[in-house]
């Protein structure tokens, strides 16, 4: 076993506390100090000359001075000379801006892609990435994980507590774009996948207007998606799924942004049980349940 540095920003603290102990590593300590003009300066705190070095930063809220603390950090960690560094990004900020949706917008996406490639590092994974073709950006490659193993099992669990019938339990897909995640959990839950047609009239709305196929009454829907973010997506799928009969409607995601009240909205909105995975690291509360992507990250460490 390598002795391995666990470095990560305040947004994963959790989490990496977590992987250091099941790595038996230590924990990096990151110096973040700005400048009186607000310019950055980051740095390893400890010595790293000739360690192998994880790093653990989910770029959220603010998502490009997120990046360009990371940026700064290997930066540092390279010139001190380490002997590797693996990148787990669990969050990546700016996925959702993967195609051009609207005239004269960029490919935000594609930009921070080839941002951070200019950076040292000897590999990168993330996890359940926005779409599947984010990977192509990715000249040097890019490891996009899963979380569907960590669904499955809750869900199963789910199942067995309450004790529904699988044949009245559907995985829903709030739109196209999350059609593969959707497939993913079908294929390990055996249950049948509703689509849902979203619209959006500008960022952050988001309306559903039919299902796409299948029949929900009566059914427990469970609603997967990558993100959580204002919660507009899972608000607008759960009305039209009780609306057309469903008798429950869970929802699942790997990101929990939760902005704008967004716990708030989804309590209303009678979605009956939350699970999110802990790439952003969340307050315990009783509404939502954790998931912890720490097992999956082993997985992936040379
Ligand atoms: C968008 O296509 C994503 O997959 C999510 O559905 C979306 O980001 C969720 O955002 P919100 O909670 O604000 O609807």
């Amino acid at each position: 076993m390598k002795d391995y540095l666990v470095f990560s920003f305040k947004e994963n603290k959790l989490l990496a506390s977590l992987l250091a102990s099941s790595l038996h590593a230590k924990l990096g300590r990151i110096s973040l100090t700005h400048f009186s003009d607000g310019e950055m300066l980051v740095k390893s705190a400890v010595n790293v000359k000739d360690k192998d070095i994880i790093v653990i930063a989910s770029t959220f809220k603010k998502a490009h001075e997120k990046l360009f603390a990371l940026l700064l950090l290997l930066d540092s960690l390279n010139r001190a000379q380490v002997k590797s560094i693996q990148l787990f990004i669990p969050y990546f900020g700016y996925s959702r801006q993967e195609r051009v949706s609207w005239t004269n917008e960029p490919i935000s996406c594609e930009v921070v892609s080839k941002i951070l490639e200019t950076a040292q590092y000897d590999k990168l994974v993330s996890f359940d990435l926005h779409h599947p073709d984010i990977e192509k950006f990715f000249k040097r490659g890019i490891v996009n994980a899963m979380t569907t193993e960590l669904f499955k099992d809750y869900y199963l669990n789910y199942i067995r507590e309450h004790h529904l019938n699988i044949n009245d339990v559907v995985v829903v897909s709030p739109d196209h774009g999350a059609n593969h995640r959707a497939d993913c959990l079908v294929k390990e839950l055996k249950v049948h996948k509703i689509i849902l047609d979203k619209v959006r009239s500008r960022p952050n709305q988001a309306e559903h207007l039919q299902l796409i196929n299948g029949d929900v009454k009566g059914k427990t829907c469970i609603v997967i998606d990558d993100i959580i973010d204002t919660g507009g997506t899972l608000v607008s799928a759960s009305k039209l799924l009780y609306k057309l009969g469903a008798k429950a409607v869970l929802a699942g995601a790997s990101h929990a942004v939760f902005s704008n009240n967004c716990l708030k909205k989804l309590l209303r909105a009678k979605i009956n049980d939350i699970v999110v995975c802990n790439t952003i690291e969340q307050r315990p509360s009783k509404y939502v349940k954790v998931l912890d992507i720490s097992p999956l990250i082993l997985k992936y460490i040379d």
